[in-house]
């Protein structure tokens, strides 16, 4: 509604833009979003619809020409009143409720967050690893039977299998065994993902998460972290897996740590080895932490079977039937896999891993 002026004298002028510049004033007080503030500014500022606008049309029309000219400054005035309420919307919808700042009162402490541990220690071994010269890989967590298995040679219905206790997707009966899906109970698969997409010479880490069926206890979750490693070229041997290994568990545990290798199984490697560093809360001596032995079993690794090269290559073959990239004959490479709970767990003296995921602060604030 647009009011009509019926009178050009100063009171009425007075009268009618009090009015207005009370009607700004209400307004101005409930701009408290930025929605609020547009419907305001169009409101009032609108080049077509504007009340500014619709206002000062009726009224100059029909204003005498001695009345023009306080007309106009009122309608500076109210303009400018808008626009500072546009400005500092804040101030004018609550300069009613400032009140007395009392500055002796503490602040709001705000606490920086910070790495969860298991993050950092994931971090600080991919960054021994990157200064070696891998870079790194992820890999899905919900995986086929194909890479999370078969392709590291492990055959349907093997016995291996059961070491590795899988938590199944509902409802894949249905489909063939190798598209199955399920959670990964490892990071290897990613092994055969990398190989499938390039070409050797690869130096991969693969940090990430995997699922087992097993029952949680001090040293054991259904779901960990683990980092996985591959590195395959020509000429690639067990003393490089050695020699690499070796000098990743001093970067980590500190010069003084010495490793062995203890021949293992794994369907993926041939030779395989369960790697064990000299205790680091002993020195070796023997402690109730490495069971009075001296050694620490950290890790599982070995030279990558032949079997998986093949399995790589007939997958290569159904785009490139030509493809000989990961030839037995041309090429070598080891790998190897960790426990990033395990390792945290040793860098901090955690002796329970349900600490990592509790989420408690107590625990978390040590960190810091
Ligand atoms: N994937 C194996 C496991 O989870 C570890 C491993 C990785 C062993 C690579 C050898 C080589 O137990």
């Amino acid at each position: 509604m647009i009011p009509q002026l019926s009178n050009y004298d100063e009171a009425s002028l007075e009268a009618a833009f009090a009015t207005l510049s009370d009607e700004v004033r209400q307004q101005a007080a409930e701009l408290k979003t930025t929605e609020a503030q547009e419907n305001f500014r169009l409101n009032w500022l609108g080049r077509k619809q504007g009340r500014l606008k619709l206002v000062s049309d009726a009224w100059l029309k029909s204003a005498p020409a001695e009345a023009r000219k306080p007309l106009g400054m009122r309608f500076n005035q109210l303009k400018q009143q808008i626009e500072q309420a546009l400005e500092a919307p804040a101030a004018a919808a609550s300069s009613a409720t400032v009140q007395g700042i009392d500055i002796t009162l503490p602040g709001t402490v705000r606490q920086p967050g910070i790495a969860h541990p298991l993050i950092s220690a994931m971090h600080e071994v991919v960054r021994v690893f990157h200064q070696l010269g891998f870079s790194t890989n992820l890999g899905p967590q919900v995986e086929s039977d194909f890479y999370n298995f078969e392709a590291l040679n492990f055959p349907p219905n093997h016995p291996a299998r059961d070491t590795q206790d899988t938590l199944q997707i509902a409802g894949q009966q249905v489909r063939p065994s190798r598209d199955r899906l399920l959670m990964r109970t490892h990071t290897s698969p990613v092994q055969i993902r990398t190989m499938i997409a390039q070409e050797p010479p690869i130096r991969i880490v693969i940090p990430g998460k995997v699922h087992r069926n097993d029952a949680a206890d001090a040293t054991h979750s259904p779901i960990f972290h683990q980092i996985e490693g591959l590195c395959v070229g020509p000429d690639i041997t067990f003393s490089d897996l050695k020699g690499t290994l070796d000098h990743a568990m001093k970067s980590l545990f500190g010069s003084a740590v010495k490793t062995r290798f203890f021949p293992s199984f794994f369907p993926f490697t041939e030779p395989s080895a369960d790697v064990q560093i000299s205790c680091i809360f002993c020195g070796g001596s023997g402690c109730r932490k490495c069971k009075h032995s001296g050694w620490i079993e950290l890790l599982g690794c070995g030279m990558v079977d032949p079997a998986v090269f093949a399995a790589v290559t007939a997958e290569r073959r159904r785009v490139n039937p030509d493809d000989d990239a990961y030839d037995p004959a041309k090429i070598a490479g080891f790998a190897f896999g960790m426990g990033v709970e395990r390792i945290a767990m040793m860098l901090h003296g955690v002796s329970d891993i349900g600490h990592f995921y509790s989420g408690d602060m107590r625990f978390l604030e040590q960190f810091a």
